[in-house]
């Protein structure tokens, strides 16, 4: 995989001579830089990056110099996020700008005065959603559906989850988001995206993220896509910190991959598709939009494969808050509470002792927002299935069914594997989510509400009041008063 190239420099001395690179494999043709949050530099043509400067009075072969960035000028150096591009043509030039027909099935407010979102405290699940079948075109963006979020991106606050499913490429079409950063989960069909930066292949089981402000284009080599979205506003994905976890584990830095520099000389019509506050609008062009020769910088789209997640949960007894499977988190405009941490669930060990394994009754202030990639979902108060998703409102009770409770308290508690050959998935989401009208109204895959889900959980203490009395008069203490009706 590896392709640094050693050469003789010298007697006896073997050098590097290029940076490590992640090499093409059978699912993915392409050639990546790796480092998240590195600061990069490449050139598909050699000697196009200048020296020194970011825009001289002319670079070589008459290109342009362009930035894009997703931070502002006076951000503090450790936050800053820019690019530049070496490009062909600068990006203006562009034609009219008109608006697309609205798509009511795309949603970016969350407010109470829109009349397409809905709050409930109800929680939701949803079989796996539609593929539309081959009658009807329907590419990346036509197939954007929202689910729920909360915040407006005008405000640069808050966020949305949307599913996507599409059976034909973008042809000559590129859309670029002003609204958020998109974290894009493949769930079924490999994802081929061109952007400015160059070409990612992202597989079910691999996380893309494309930030707001970055022109993209999605081909479907597997023929269909379909897959998840958390679009977050105002804010972007970061690591989580490590804490007493130390310097290793989690998702580790190395395992985010960015495309090379890669472009193409096309003189023909394009469409540019823009997402502003969820409304589309559209330009067209006479050029590529991926004209990019040269690019460096930080603010670039990544791939990370969800398999190469080192899981540190409990290796004694009791268990770890789920942020133990945080993979990348996005902050929020409160000191010290995030927007939302995605969470990734791969197969490990469960060994703990004299623990309840599996997840203990909670209420969270957060909402959680599930899905499984591939793979058999083993939790017992929820359908989800690949290709589904679940939605517990923050705040509501959950857990465990009543079986698997009595289950999981009788056990002979033995090293097991679990999660095997599973990925799962939650949008850890800190605040309340509202829903679409489309979530709850027109997907064709809504679950019935699960009203009687744990009616049947019997009160065990009631099965030991004649020992409670017993303990109570022997320590001296009142004897205990029950209210029966
Ligand atoms: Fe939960």
């Amino acid at each position: 995989m590896p392709s640094v190239i050693s050469q003789a420099t010298g007697p006896g001395r073997l050098s590097a001579t290029l940076p490590f690179a992640a090499s093409p494999t059978e699912s993915d043709p392409y050639v990546y830089q790796c480092g998240f949050g590195n600061r990069f530099a490449t050139e598909a043509l050699p000697g196009v990056l200048p020296n020194s400067c970011n825009t001289p009075q002319r670079l070589k072969y008459d290109l342009v110099s362009e930035q894009l960035n997703g931070t502002p000028f006076v951000s503090p150096r450790a936050s800053l996020l820019h690019a530049w591009f070496y490009r062909i043509q600068p990006s203006v030039v562009h034609g009219h700008i008109r608006n697309l027909p609205p798509n009511v099935d795309l949603q970016a407010v969350f407010s109470k005065s829109n009349p397409e979102i809905l709050c409930s405290p109800q929680d939701r699940g949803w079989d796996p959603f539609p593929i539309p079948d081959a009658e009807k075109d329907i590419d990346f963006i036509c197939g954007l559906k929202t689910i729920g979020g909360h915040g407006d991106p005008t405000t640069k606050d808050g966020l949305a989850i949307h599913i996507f499913a599409a059976n034909c490429d973008m042809q000559n079409r590129a859309f670029c988001n002003h609204d958020g950063d998109m974290l894009i989960l493949p769930q079924q069909g490999r994802l081929d995206i061109q952007t400015e930066y160059g070409h990612l292949m992202v597989r079910p089981g691999e996380l893309v993220v494309l930030q707001a402000g970055m022109r993209f284009t999605v081909s479907l080599p597997d023929g269909l896509g379909r897959g998840y979205i958390q679009e977050i506003y105002g804010s972007h994905y970061e690591l989580p910190e490590l804490g007493p976890v130390g310097s290793n584990g989690m998702a580790l830095p190395r395992d985010f991959e960015y495309p090379v520099a890669s472009f193409d000389i096309d003189r023909s019509q394009w469409q540019v598709v823009v997402k502003l506050a969820g409304q589309l609008f559209s330009y067209d062009q006479n050029h590529t939009p991926y004209d990019v020769v040269a690019w460096h910088g930080n603010y670039a789209p990544y791939k990370y494969a969800l398999e190469k997640f080192i899981n540190t949960a409990t290796v004694d007894r009791d268990q770890s808050d789920p942020s133990i499977y945080c993979v990348l988190t996005a902050k929020s405009k409160m000191p010290g509470v995030s927007l939302s941490d995605f969470l990734v669930f791969t197969p490990k060990w469960s060994v703990t002792r004299n623990t309840f394994r599996p997840p203990y009754y909670h209420r969270n202030v957060a909402t959680e927002i599930m899905g499984v990639i591939y793979g058999t979902w083993g939790g017992s108060s929820t359908h989800l299935s690949p290709g589904g998703l679940t939605y517990e409102p923050s705040y509501m009770p959950h857990g465990e069914s009543y079986e698997r409770w009595k289950e999981a308290t009788a056990a002979d508690l033995q090293p097991a594997r679990v999660g095997e050959d599973t990925m799962g998935f939650m949008m850890h989401v800190s605040g309340h989510c509202s829903l679409t009208k489309y979530a709850l109204e027109r997907t064709g895959c809504l679950q019935p509400v699960q009203e009687a889900k744990w009616d049947d959980f019997e009160p065990g203490l009631l099965k030991h009041l004649d020992q409670i009395k017993a303990d109570l008069a022997e320590a001296g203490l009142p004897g205990l008063s029950t209210i029966t009706k």
